[in-house]
């Protein structure tokens, strides 16, 4: 029988009518039934990352992302690029993890996603340093930028260009991998 893998998924933007979420939706869709998908939605509940906070008894929300990590093997990054960097609310999330350790060794994939040519160029490289920098496993054949996201995926969430999609299916396939 195949393992079964647990994956959080996060979207780095807050906005009701993402393109990312509804990305990262449609990337769950894609998914095998041995993936196990849970959304991770509260990014915008984290307080600003503050050392002086960082305590045992700490804020509430940074638990509870702690601890939907720790039962996660792997985790999928969908984000979108603003002022040419990783969104505010997700290297928030980011920072908090630092001295924390989740993201040790974890298999990790990312996506970035943007209506301009570049697909979110700057963020893509901006995380990737970050991710590496906590020592997550970035998997091979996991990272994806997507440009033109407005063209290839539909107001309904549907992905419409067939190229993408199937470059989607093979992130999650190495995500798989790495985790078998
Ligand atoms: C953007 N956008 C953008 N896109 C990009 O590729 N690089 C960038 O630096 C920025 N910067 C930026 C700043 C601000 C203030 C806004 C409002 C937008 C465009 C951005 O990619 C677009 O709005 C996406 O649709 C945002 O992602 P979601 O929310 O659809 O997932």
């Amino acid at each position: 029988m195949e393992k079964t893998i647990k994956v959080l998924a996060i979207s780095g933007s807050l906005r009701e009518k993402s393109s990312n979420t509804a990305l990262m939706h449609a990337i769950i869709g894609l998914a095998r039934e041995n993936m196990i998908f849970s959304v991770y939605n509260g990014l915008g509940d984290l307080p600003h990352f503050n050392p002086d906070l960082d305590v045992d008894d700490g804020p509430e929300s940074v638990l509870d992302l702690r601890t939907r990590l720790n039962e996660a093997d792997a985790v999928l990054i969908c984000t979108p690029e603003y002022g040419n960097g990783v969104p505010g609310v997700l290297k928030n999330a980011l920072d908090w993890l630092v001295s924390s350790g989740q993201f040790m060794n974890k298999p990790t994939a990312v996506v970035t996603a943007s209506p301009t040519p570049m697909g979110g160029d700057k963020a893509h490289d901006s995380i990737l340093l970050t991710l590496n920098m906590i020592n997550a496993t970035i998997v091979e054949g996991g990272t994806m930028m997507i440009p033109h996201i407005n063209l290839k995926l539909n107001k309904e969430g549907v992905i419409t260009d067939a190229i993408t999609e199937k470059g989607l299916s093979s992130l999650l396939e190495s995500l798989v991998e790495a985790c078998s």
